[in-house]
């Protein structure tokens, strides 16, 4: 039980890689507050009566106040934080001339801000409460080597990369590690509406060594290796889950 005795949070939670990130945690032993907008609201007095991880929180985490309540929650229900995942996120298709300002603004808006915000808010829990706190940002294989036609989700991918080497140089000494999993394609549903068959078809066969796609566990995986503290010594890092894939 890797994560025994810890609190995490993963945003994201309700679906892909968030989801099996989540599932993964609690079979090690983690408590959890899953925080995802699909979730249903649950009423304040609900909340209080449930006491079992993991807690599933519905917020939009471009909202300071749904993030301010998040974390509040962990600090009610379980009085520490050891762990957050960021991984929510949106694809968004097109290139410059394409895509209006609105969209970029909402790629960057959910992709980016909802990592600052959440990290604004539940790093001094993690520091008050946590000697080896963990963050951990979903980046993607798109914010290291972009294809054509993905320039707003690219810049999105590649402002966690930046914003995850930032972070991981503040409060090392403190215990607190930040990395970066840039996953290429997984199968979940974000890749199959920003992908059609065809171009996957032609990504598996002739730009990934191991011929496939690969699934939201294999992910998981390694998000559960940097939440633990066998990666003590891993700071700053963005680690790549792509198969092999080509450059
Ligand atoms: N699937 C891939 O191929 C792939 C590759 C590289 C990176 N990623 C990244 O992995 C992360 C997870 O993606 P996935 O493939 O599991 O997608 P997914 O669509 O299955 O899950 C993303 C989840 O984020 C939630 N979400 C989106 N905006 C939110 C908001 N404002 N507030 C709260 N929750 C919100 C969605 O409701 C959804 O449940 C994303 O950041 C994505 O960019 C995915």
């Amino acid at each position: 039980m890797d994560l025994a005795n810890k609190v995490a949070i993963v945003t994201g939670a309700a679906s892909g890689i968030g989801k099996s990130t989540a599932d993964l945690f609690a079979r090690n032993g983690a408590q959890i507050l899953e925080i995802d907008i699909k979730f249903e609201p649950i009423r304040s007095g609900s909340l209080h009566a449930s006491s079992t991880s993991p807690i599933r929180f519905h917020a939009d985490l471009k909202s300071t106040y749904d993030v301010q309540n998040a974390i509040k929650l962990v600090q009610q229900k379980y009085g520490r934080l050891d762990i957050v995942v960021n991984c929510a996120g949106i694809e968004m298709p097109g290139n410059v001339i394409e895509l209006s300002e609105e969209s970029f603004d909402q790629v960057m808006q959910t992709n980016v801000k909802t990592v600052f915000l959440v990290c604004k808010y539940a790093i001094p829990v993690i520091l008050e409460s946590s000697k080896n706190g963990s963050i951990i940002n979903i980046s993607s294989d798109l914010g290291i080597q972009p294809i054509p036609n993905t320039d707003a989700y690219a810049a999105s991918k590649g402002a966690i990369i930046s914003l995850t080497k930032a972070l991981s140089k503040n409060w090392a000494k403190q215990g607190l590690r930040v990395n970066c999993i840039a996953p290429g394609p997984i199968d979940t549903p974000l890749l199959h509406r920003f992908q059609n068959d065809d171009v996957l078809n032609f990504v598996k066969t002739t730009l990934i060594p191991a011929g496939r796609i690969g699934t939201p566990d294999e992910v998981a995986n390694l998000a559960l290796f940097l939440a633990s503290d066998k990666s003590s010594f891993i700071n700053g890092a963005v680690l790549t889950v792509n198969g092999g894939l080509l450059g």
